[in-house]
This record gives structure tokens, C-alpha cells and sequence, in this order.
């Protein structure tokens, strides 16, 4: 399986992934920004095409992973994992001691693919998203 950084020609087939599996996508307008601003933390699972990406950003205190997803018929393959072991590598290269991210509270297949990895709910936001559910905050420390 292929980890990579993302390259502009990636960008459509990333694009039509945040689609198909999210409700509220992030816009193409933020994926080019973060494409061009966060490149080195935009990774994409290249397996004869896109079948997965991980968008993170970090600065000295910590990583923050914005959006992880897999295509449907590709999950529960150990996509996410590798992504998610690439950019805890990277990041721990960094010096970058913990990781965040926020899950929706009933995204429990996330819920338990996080913890898979050693992250732990901290804290609980109430109506975080655009629709009023709530998040958890995840965090693992990496040093
Ligand atoms: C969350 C997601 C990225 C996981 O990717 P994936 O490639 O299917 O996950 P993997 O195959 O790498 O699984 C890794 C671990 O997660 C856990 N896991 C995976 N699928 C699971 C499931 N259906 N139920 C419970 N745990 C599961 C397992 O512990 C697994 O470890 P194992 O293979 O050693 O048993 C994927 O399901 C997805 O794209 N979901 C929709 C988008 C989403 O919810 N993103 C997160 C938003 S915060």
C-alpha cells in the first residue's frame, strides 16, 4: 500500500471522497487552501487510485487531524491505520508531543478505530457541529 503527500492531480478523487462520505464536506475551496498551506500533512492512500486520505495540521504544541476517510468498499483493509501510522511518525519526527481530533459522538466506529490507536476521549463539545450534535475530543500523547 502506497502512503504518499498529496499531489494537485489527487485533489478531484480526494474531493469526491469527502463527498460520498460526509454530510457536511468540506468545500473545495478549504481542500485547495489546505493543499496549498499544509501539503506535507495531506496524505493520500494510493492503491491504483485514491482509496483514502488523512488532512492534518500541527505547530510546536500539538497535531491536529481534521479529516480522515476511506471509500466505502475499501474499509476495515487497514487503510486508515496507515494513514493514521504515517502521520503519527511524521509527527513524532516533529517533536510535535500530542495529537487531537474531534469525532461526532455517534461515529462509534471512529470512536473505536481511534482508540484502536491509543487515543483517549478528553473532553465532550456539545452542538459542535453544523447539524447540534456533539463532538469528543480525542488526544494521544506522542512523546
Ligand atoms: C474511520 C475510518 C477512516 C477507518 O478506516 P478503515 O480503513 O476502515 O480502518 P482500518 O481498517 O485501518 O481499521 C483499523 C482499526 O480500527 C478498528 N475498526 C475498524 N473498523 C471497525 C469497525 N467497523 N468497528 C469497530 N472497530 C473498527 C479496528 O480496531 C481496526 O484495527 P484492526 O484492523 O487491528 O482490528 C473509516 O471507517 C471511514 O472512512 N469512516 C467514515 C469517515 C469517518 O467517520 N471519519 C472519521 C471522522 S472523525
Amino acid at each position: 500500500m502506497m502512503i504518499r503527500v498529496v499531489e494537485a492531480s489527487d485533489l478531484l478523487e480526494v474531493l469526491q471522497i469527502e463527498y460520498a462520505v460526509f454530510k457536511f464536506p468540506y468545500p473545495p475551496d478549504l481542500v485547495n487552501f489546505l493543499y496549498a498551506n499544509y501539503r506535507e500533512t495531506f496524505l493520500v492512500a494510493d492503491i491504483g487510485g485514491i482509496k483514502g486520505f488523512l488532512i492534518a495540521i500541527y505547530d510546536e504544541e500539538e497535531g491536529h487531524i481534521l479529516s480522515i476517510a476511506v471509500k466505502d468498499d475499501c474499509r476495515d483493509l487497514g487503510i486508515g491505520k496507515a494513514l493514521m501510522g504515517h502521520i503519527m511518525s511524521f509527527l513524532r519526527e516533529q517533536a510535535v508531543p500530542l495529537v487531537r481530533l474531534e469525532v461526532r459522538k455517534g461515529n462509534a466506529r471512529a470512536i473505536s478505530f481511534y482508540e484502536s490507536m491509543g487515543f483517549r476521549r478528553t473532553e465532550h463539545l456539545p452542538d459542535y457541529y453544523e447539524d447540534g450534535e456533539a463532538a469528543y475530543v480525542m488526544i494521544k500523547h506522542i512523546r
